[in-house]
């Protein structure tokens, strides 16, 4: 048995394609995964909400307008009709057609090809502590067999709670786009094992502070070359980027 995920064992690699492959396919598509992966990426961002039926899904919006051929709240629909949904004409007329994928079909891809996956759990509003039961309890099933697991990772504390719950085993970590006063304090009263903080924020100082609360150090989205050496200057364990073009991943 291998040790546990966090301060000694770290499974997953450095770099990790955000959305699939950034802006150069339509984001949390499986064309986006095979284009990332076409870069060399073998670990992949993506967002997973609940359809009206409760079925895990990959989009980054509460709304379907952006980045589909749909209307209105996504998780206000069946998976029957969000299945029906162009989720490729917004971004390129070579991707005309393409749907949006189940969380299952994205641990297919990803079981079959050894890719790994960071989960970002991303509510519907209101549907925090559902969706992360929801989506922790799928992954832990889709993963059952697998030798590494997927990273689940929340802006929404209620979900990393829920998930917790769900799936205590499969490791959690805690999104931040500022650092309230309590920062740690709250990823470790999740058990999380990483912080994936803003860029920006990570300084010596603030690495520092997470390594000693036992928690490993993500940063997303990085998408300058400046913005990439700083923080692997400062020995950052993970770097979420758009730019699959520009970074060959390590
Ligand atoms: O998980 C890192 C990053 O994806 C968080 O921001 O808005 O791109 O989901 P967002
Ligand atoms: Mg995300």
């Amino acid at each position: 048995m291998s040790p546990p995920i966090g301060t000694t064992h770290w499974p997953y690699p450095r770099w990790i394609a955000h959305r699939g492959a950034g802006k150069l396919a339509p984001e949390n598509t499986l064309a986006a995964f095979r284009l990332g992966a076409a870069h060399g990426y073998r670990m992949f961002e993506c967002d997973v909400k609940l359809s009206a039926d409760g079925l895990p899904f990959l989009l980054h919006d509460a709304t379907l307008e952006r980045t589909s051929n749909g209307r209105g709240s996504a998780g206000g629909l069946p998976w029957s009709a969000l299945s029906q949904l162009d989720a490729g004409s917004w971004h390129s007329r070579s991707h005309a057609g393409e749907p949006l994928p189940t969380l299952q079909a994205i641990a297919q891809y990803c079981l079959r090809n050894g890719h790994q996956l960071n989960i970002e759990i991303k509510p519907t509003p209101g549907t925090e502590g559902k969706t992360g039961e929801v989506v922790a309890r799928s992954a832990a099933q889709l993963w059952q067999a697998a030798t590494v697991p997927p990273l689940l990772s929340s802006f929404q504390p209620a979900s990393l709670e829920a998930a917790r719950t769900a799936a205590p085993q499969l490791p959690r970590a805690l999104l931040l786009d500022t650092l309230p006063p309590d920062w740690l304090q709250q990823a470790q009263a999740l058990d999380c094992v990483a912080v994936v903080c803003n860029h920006a924020l990570w300084d010596a100082a603030t690495l520092a502070q997470a390594r000693g609360a036992g928690l490993r150090c993500l940063a997303y989205t990085v998408n300058d070359e400046w913005a990439a050496q700083r923080l692997l200057d400062l020995g950052i364990d993970g770097i979420i980027t758009d730019r699959v073009d520009l970074f060959a991943p390590g």
